[in-house]
């Protein structure tokens, strides 16, 4: 049976499809296999935390947290401005997105990036101020009506869909490629007040299209997993541009915006700050922020037209 077919007619489970592609991989020591794998169990803990709604509260015991599941590797995360270890690789991880929402019960989700170090010795900061194009595994995790892993290591995005009677994600769509133009578009606009012309004139065409067209729909969780899936799924835009009052815009390069960024390219899609493509943005701080527009390829080139009108 050829490999394609065996992947037809088998049911993958995310262990498994994570220790082929290691296999597979030219050179590979297990390392990065061990790594995803300690990521998947850090993401079924905190499944498993998020559906008992008692999350992991204290400093403390986020520390044990990353010290039991990422023993051997920089870290980089929300939680803290950097953990040194040893090893080969950065994992950038935020493990709670979408913090806000957690009292109102509405989905959250965990984002990850992974990336060789490029020091040797002692790991250093630079090791973790890499672009975003640098990287070498990326995805998130969906704590929703079922919990859902999206996950690239560079040759397109495949779904896992957490099977709660066995413990295990299954391949439940795979190579999965966005539409070039969607329908929706998404952001808080409750800024509007504070946002560039540029963007409210965007807001505006879609809401009244001068050629005709019907205006697109609006949907925002406010839950950057919850908003970024349903993007790749059904296609249209996601945006959080810059604002008078954050400047920067809001959301966090290196485990926020990169990991979604890669995955989303790898969907088909563009992810850019308005002027640059994410993925080149040279990261100056571990928890530096910038302004973040995904999505489809029409919708992100269309948002881009307006943006240069205004240059
Ligand atoms: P958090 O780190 O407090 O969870 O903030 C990140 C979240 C994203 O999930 C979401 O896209 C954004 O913040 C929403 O921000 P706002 O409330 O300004 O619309």
């Amino acid at each position: 049976m050829t490999d394609q077919a065996a992947f037809d007619t088998d049911v993958w489970t995310l262990t498994r499809f994570v220790m082929e592609t290691g296999r597979k991989a030219k050179g590979a020591t297990g390392e990065l296999t061990q790594l995803i794998n300690s990521m998947l169990t850090a993401i079924k803990a905190i499944s498993s935390a998020v559906r008992k709604a008692g999350l992991i509260h204290t400093f403390k015991q986020r520390l044990l947290f990353a010290e039991l599941f990422f023993p051997s590797c920089v870290l980089v995360t929300s939680w803290f401005d950097f953990m040194l270890s040893q090893g080969k690789y950065v994992v950038c991880f935020d493990p709670l997105d979408g913090s806000s929402n957690i009292d109102c019960l509405a989905s959250i989700g965990t984002i990850f990036a992974i990336y060789k170090r490029v020091t040797d010795g002692e790991p250093t900061e630079k090791d973790a101020l890499q672009a975003g194009k640098n990287i070498v595994c990326a995805g998130y995790a969906l704590y929703g009506s079922a919990t859902l892993v999206a996950l690239t290591t560079g040759a397109g995005v495949n779904f896992f869909m957490l099977d709660p009677a066995i413990g295990e994600f299954i391949l439940t769509e795979r190579n999965v490629k966005m539409k070039s133009k969607g329908k929706i578009y998404s952001m808080n606009e409750g800024y509007a007040k504070y946002f560039h012309p540029s963007v409210n004139e965007y807001i505006k065409h879609k809401k009244y299209p001068e050629d005709g067209s019907a205006p697109y729909g609006a949907r925002y969780v406010g839950s950057m997993v919850s908003d970024i899936h349903r993007t790749i799924a059904y296609g249209g835009i996601f945006l959080y541009p810059a604002n008078e009052k954050s400047p920067k815009g809001k959301l966090r390069l290196l485990y926020e915006c990169n990991p979604i960024a890669f995955l989303i390219e790898q969907a088909g899609g563009l992810a850019t700050t308005g002027t640059q493509r994410i993925l080149e943005v040279q990261p100056e701080g571990l928890h530096q922020r910038v302004p973040f527009v995904v999505g489809s390829t029409d919708d992100v080139n269309e948002y881009l037209s307006f943006v240069k009108k205004f240059q």
